[in-house]
């Protein structure tokens, strides 16, 4: 597929997809997420692909919402569609058998926001300000930002932010753990290829099944959490990398991990 709203790089196991859209502060409109789901379904497939970075193009903004010139012609039943198909694709990035970081770089308002909160990790520039103006417009948060926000923060924070829309800024966000740093905004790119780096070094099944289960943790109580969690250890024990780590460590050498 030809990309028109998102430039895709594969550097030694990271992809970074960046939303490319910069005078629109890169809108999320439908070209934008048809290319997204196509990207994304290519990144699971692709086993050479250890850790993704996602993040926008310019120094403005990661994301600036759903583009408002699309909603603006909704209806009842358009409008039930339009945040089925962003949630699918969030979805299908939250559930994705790699880790996904983003990196905020600017605004990140609305569904912005939102495909922070779906993301396995976060980082911020100091410029980063997140928020859910949907009330503004006269709407709610949809595509999952009324459910992940909640459950990373709390209902009662969750609903100061959506029923003002105040912004969050970076070091606000850091405080409430929405994102596990902070950077100068120069700094932020390689500080996240710093970070998917040292993820991608490590053996990859492992990597997988461990962002596995910690996913599961929205969709499961702790006893059947922990159920799914000896599965996946036992899956991990039947990989060659888990003999290898282990008879390393009793050999007193490196390891060689050959990701299988
Ligand atoms: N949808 C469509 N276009 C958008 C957009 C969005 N969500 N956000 C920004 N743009 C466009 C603007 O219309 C403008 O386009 P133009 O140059 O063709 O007029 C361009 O991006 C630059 O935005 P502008 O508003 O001029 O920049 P700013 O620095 O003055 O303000 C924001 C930045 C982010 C505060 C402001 O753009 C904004 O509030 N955007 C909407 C945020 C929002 O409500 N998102 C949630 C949607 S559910």
């Amino acid at each position: 597929m030809e990309l028109k709203n998102l430039l895709y790089e594969k550097k030694n196991k990271i992809a970074l997809v960046t939303i490319n859209r910069p005078d629109k502060l890169n809108a999320l409109n439908q070209l934008t997420f048809t290319e997204m789901e196509f990207i994304f379904n290519e990144i699971n497939n692709d086993d050479e692909i250890h850790v993704v970075i996602i993040t926008g193009a310019g120094e403005k903004a990661f994301i600036a919402g759903a583009d408002i010139s699309e909603l603006n012609k909704l209806d009842i039943i358009s409008g039930k569609e339009f945040a089925e198909k962003g949630q699918a694709i969030f979805n299908l990035i939250e559930n994705l058998n790699k880790p996904v970081i983003a990196a905020v770089n600017g605004f990140a308002l609305g569904g912005g926001s939102e495909l922070a909160w779906a993301c396995h990790i976060r980082l911020a520039s100091e410029n980063a300000k997140f928020g859910q103006p949907e009330v503004n417009l006269g709407i709610i948060p949809g595509y999952g930002g009324t459910q992940r926000l909640t459950r990373l923060i709390n209902s009662g924070r969750a609903l100061e932010y959506i029923l003002t829309a105040d912004r969050i800024d970076a070091h606000e966000a850091f405080r409430l753990g929405l994102v596990n740093h902070v950077y100068p905004a120069a700094e932020l790119i390689p500080k996240a290829f710093e970070l998917a780096e040292k993820i991608s070094s490590k053996p990859f099944q492992a990597i997988k099944l461990s962002v596995k289960a910690v996913r599961a943790v929205d969709n499961m109580g702790l006893r059947e959490g922990q159920n799914y969690e000896a599965s996946l250890f036992a899956i991990a024990c039947g990989t060659e990398d888990f003999k290898e780590g282990t008879s390393a460590f009793l050999e007193k050498r490196q390891p060689n991990f050959k990701n299988c």
